[in-house]
């Protein structure tokens, strides 16, 4: 039997490129599915590309047909709370809608193991509880809901048509590549670590702290950051237990540990050697105080190992491929 190929959506964007990188290593053949409008063709190293739209069902029966994949990881999504918030059909649209699309073809082609990305964000702001897989989940942002609406749909078809599936629920994704080939870039960016390196290399005039009065010990919101090498090693992971047979599983990714916006700033002071310009600004709207797993379930259950996730190696890696890599349209 030759290599397994496995479906990756989204796989020219930041976390799907990694999943790339990460399954080739594992012996698969990840064949991307994108639509470019926020991934990179650049991106796509490791396996075949499929350009098409999960929301074209046609595009989704193609992939299937042509490829024959043993698995679906699925991180194609729009993925920012703001715009969520000012264009909720986008992210109903898409997200949902296209979710839907993929999910009844992995069942009509018969493709039945299936790994998605979904968030933290469906939990919502519940005022420092510990956040566990069993927390209830109150989303505020549509970006959050949408992405609860698809763990729903995911528990109806594991009902109706045995679709075994994992969800792996995200704290913040940090980090890069430690070989540069595949690092984040979005644009516009609009996530601390990328934006801290933009201000320290002069690419913008200093970094914004959306909120310094937060309920925190340095008055700044407080984040879970998971490396992204780490975060695709989950996902394999949890592939793996799907083809092992041990069933539907959800999973939080993320250390336990939270850091400051003034923490990583400092730590990124520190590995780049330079001075962070920053400007202490007024807190973004819908932004929680502090989000940070309360679950080891992963490490536990999956055998999953953090250990590139401290903040000084994600920080490191962060900036080799912020100092070397660039993708363009
Ligand atoms: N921040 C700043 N200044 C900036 C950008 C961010 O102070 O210019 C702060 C934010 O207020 C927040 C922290 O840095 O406290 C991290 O912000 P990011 O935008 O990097 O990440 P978020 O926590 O907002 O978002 C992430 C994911 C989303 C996911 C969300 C869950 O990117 O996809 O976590 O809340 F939905």
């Amino acid at each position: 039997m030759g290599e397994q190929k496995v479906l990756v959506t989204g796989g020219a964007g930041y976390v799907g490129s990694h999943a790339c990188k990460a399954l080739k290593q594992a012996g698969f053949i990840p064949v991307t599915f994108d639509n470019l409008v926020t991934g990179w063709q650049d991106a796509v190293k490791f396996g075949p590309f499929e350009r098409g739209d999960l929301l074209n069902k046609a595009d989704v029966d193609r992939a299937f047909k042509e490829h024959a994949p043993v698995a679906v990881m699925h991180f194609a999504a729009l993925s920012q709370v703001g715009e969520s918030m000012q264009e909720p059909g986008l992210y109903w649209q898409n997200n949902v809608m296209g979710s839907l699309n993929l999910i009844q073809a992995a069942v009509e082609h018969d493709c039945m193991d299936f790994v998605f990305s979904s968030t933290c964000a469906t939990y919502g702001d519940q005022d420092g509880v510990v956040l566990d897989e069993d927390s209830a989940q109150y989303p505020i942002n549509a970006y959050g809901a949408s992405k609860r609406a698809v763990e729903n749909i995911l528990t109806d078809f594991q009902a109706a048509y045995g679709l075994n599936h994992v969800i792996f629920r995200y704290f913040n994704i940090a980090g890069a590549d430690p070989e540069a080939e595949v690092g984040e870039f979005h644009q516009p960016e609009t996530h601390l670590i990328p934006l801290i390196l933009d201000a320290v290399d002069g690419k913008r005039d200093a970094l914004t702290i959306f909120g310094t009065d937060y309920d925190t010990p340095d008055g700044t919101c407080i984040r879970d950051y998971v490396h992204v090498c780490d975060l695709v090693d989950a996902h394999v992971l949890g592939m793996n237990w799907l083809k092992d047979g041990k069933g539907s599983r959800i999973f939080n990714l993320g250390t336990g540990h939270g850091f400051s916006v003034r923490e990583v700033v400092d730590q990124t002071r520190h590995v780049t050697n330079r001075p962070v310009p920053i400007n202490n600004g007024d807190r973004r709207p819908g932004d929680c105080t502090k989000l940070v797993s309360g679950s080891l379930r992963a490490v536990s259950e999956l055998g999953w190992s953090a250990d590139k996730s401290n903040m000084k190696q994600m920080i490191t890696d962060a900036w080799r491929w912020h100092q070397s890599g660039t993708y363009t349209k």
